[in-house]
């Protein structure tokens, strides 16, 4: 009796080992399956640039990445892709967004309406997935692009200042400088008639 006893005792020790183990396992493929690095959250662009949505995936399979785009107006789906196929792109942004390998798509010539949330989701084939949130603002014109502009049309008012000065003392010159030599002409003309004078 007793060594059936422990037997059954090791048996049973075993098979907890064993689910232990298993659930480990699970745990650590769970914690290794996708991860999702977005180094730009935060995007502000103007009207008609290009914008890259930039994120880098990495998991063990062929994951499957998916850009929905919400804001006021809901929320709808940009493209859906595998890497390496061909993108299925939504008739909203058709010939707009780019995709490429690494997860990230470019949006071409944005405009305000374009400005929301945009969530990317990485799902890998054993269903572990991961999401990630990007938020871009599209601006009419930037500030600074005005206080650009100020700066450009000061400086060039300054030129035009600088010029005028110099035109206006130039003239100046000139006509002091023509002035004198009208003078010093009829100084020497004056002469001459009096030597002409003295000659006769
Ligand atoms: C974008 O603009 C907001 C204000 O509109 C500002 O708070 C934020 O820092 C800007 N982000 C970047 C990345 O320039
Ligand atoms: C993803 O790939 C694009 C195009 O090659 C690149 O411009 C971008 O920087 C990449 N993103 C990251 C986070 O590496
Ligand atoms: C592309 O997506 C649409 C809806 O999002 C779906 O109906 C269609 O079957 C998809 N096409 C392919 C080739 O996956």
């Amino acid at each position: 009796m007793r060594p059936l006893q422990s037997w059954r005792r090791r048996n049973r020790g075993i098979t907890l080992g064993l689910f232990a183990l298993c659930l480990a396992a699970a745990r650590c493929l769970q914690s290794q399956g996708v991860s999702l690095t977005i180094p730009q959250p935060n995007i502000n662009a103007t009207v008609a640039q290009d914008i890259l949505l930039s994120v880098e995936y990495s998991c063990h399979g062929v994951p499957t990445i998916e850009w929905k785009y919400t804001s006021y107006w809901g929320m709808q789906k940009i493209v859906e892709w595998q890497p390496g196929t061909q993108a299925n792109i939504s008739q909203s942004h058709k010939d707009r967004v780019c995709t490429y390998d690494n997860g990230s798509i470019q949006l071409f010539r944005v405009g305000v309406r374009d400005t929301g949330y945009y969530t990317v989701t990485v799902t890998e084939g054993l269903g572990s997935s991961q999401f990630g949130i990007i938020v871009l603002h599209v601006s009419e014109i930037l500030y600074e692009d005005l206080h650009f502009v100020a700066v450009v049309l000061a400086f060039l008012g300054a030129v035009a200042t600088v010029l005028i000065s110099l035109m206006w003392v130039c003239n100046k010159c000139s006509y002091k400088f023509q002035r004198k030599r009208r003078h010093k002409l009829k100084e020497s003309t004056t002469e001459e008639i009096e030597l002409q004078n003295i000659d006769c």
